[in-house]
């Protein structure tokens, strides 16, 4: 059975924890904070240790370790890990930077292990059959895309001390919206130019970045786009959209999470009888991504059983990470 390690033991962690008991065997956990290891620890009957270091040491036996630590420590550990021989599940964002995403990939490449990150929005069933009919060439050429991300995360979210920072948490493109960019980039392909313009309205003296942004997007292939985001929407998370253009139709994905197809209307072609999406993560005061990390697990599981498949999603994430990057670099700042 396929032994897992999950280094930090948070909000997301409980999701990967629950996850590999069912699928795969948890060998132990780790996080600084040492009642929260010895918590995860009793819960899911295994050992805990306080940094990563021990961990990789003393347990020899584990084959993957999920990165689910703040986003500023996602390439130490990610790379400490296989530098030891263990493939790595790191959450979301890669690495905050495209340097560190790619310092990241040639660790694996050295290791000769692999490197997975979380794109569960993917597998929504809407995203799912959007790729589809574009790969298909049902909406002929893309015209232009606009992604809205209106959530909200207030002040009482921000009290956990990494969040909010530049150095670990990097970001409200990084943090909340990657999911989206990568979902929008895989959809519609490489960016060529961006230019955006950010301010902070509500969160002064709470985040050291922006809490609001406006982008403009050309991708290589000629299609223009936005993105429209904030963490300002009042009171609650609103919507996570992507509407699409194209010279055969005209899709929209809404609900807050890229969860619910909108809108529709392609020539000559209808998308019928879509799966129900699942839920979105519930973290207890505020809502995330839709939890589709079983199916993370199930991709994931497939790929380490099947010793010819050397493929995996970590170039895919090093663009996203590269836009985001890309982004905050020209933005003018209000
Ligand atoms: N895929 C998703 O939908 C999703 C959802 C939520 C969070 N995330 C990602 O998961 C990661 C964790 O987010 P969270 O919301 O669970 O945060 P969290 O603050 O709830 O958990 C992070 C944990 O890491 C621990 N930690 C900090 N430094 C550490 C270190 N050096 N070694 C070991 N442990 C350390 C903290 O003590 C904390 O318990 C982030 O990268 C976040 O972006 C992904």
């Amino acid at each position: 059975m396929i032994q897992f390690a999950v280094v930090g033991c948070g909000n997301i962690a409980k999701k990967h924890t629950e996850l590999i008991q069912k699928k795969a065997f948890l060998a132990a956990v780790c996080d600084v904070v040492e009642d929260r290891a010895n918590d995860f620890a009793y819960r899911y009957n295994t050992k805990s240790y306080y940094n990563i270091d021990d961990l990789l040491k003393k347990e020899n036996d584990i084959d993957v370790v999920v990165v689910a630590s703040p986003n500023g420590f996602h390439a130490e550990h990610s790379i400490k890990s296989l530098e030891h021989g263990k493939h790595v599940l790191c959450e979301k964002p890669m690495a905050l930077g495209a340097k560190q995403s790619r310092r990241m990939i040639s660790a694996a490449e050295r290791a000769g292990k692999k490197l997975f990150v979380v794109k569960q929005n993917r597998f929504n069933p809407p995203v799912v059959e959007v790729k589809k009919i574009i790969e298909k060439g049902k909406l002929g050429k893309i015209y232009s895309v606009q992604l809205n991300c209106f959530w909200n995360r207030n002040h009482e979210y921000y009290q956990n001390p990494w969040k909010g920072t530049l150095d670990l948490d990097g970001g409200v493109l990084y943090t909340q919206f990657s999911h989206f960019i990568d979902v929008l980039i895989w959809m519609i392909g490489d960016v060529k130019e961006t230019k955006s313009v950010m301010t902070n309205f509500a969160h002064k003296g709470v985040i050291e970045f922006e809490d609001t942004g406006i982008v403009l997007l050309e991708f290589a292939n000629g299609a223009l786009g936005t993105i429209n985001y904030t963490i300002n929407s009042f009171e609650n998370n609103m919507e996570g959209s992507i509407t699409i253009f194209g010279e055969k139709g005209t899709v929209k994905i809404g609900g807050e999470y890229l969860n619910k197809l909108e809108y529709q209307n392609i020539q000559n072609y209808h998308i019928d009888n879509l799966p129900t999406a699942s839920e979105a993560n519930d973290y207890a005061g505020y809502k995330g991504s839709m939890s589709n990390h079983d199916k993370v697990y199930d991709y994931i599981l497939d790929n380490l059983k099947d010793s010819s498949n050397t493929s995996t999603n970590a170039e895919e994430s090093l663009r996203t990470v590269e836009l985001i990057e890309q982004i905050y670099k020209g933005a003018i700042r209000l």
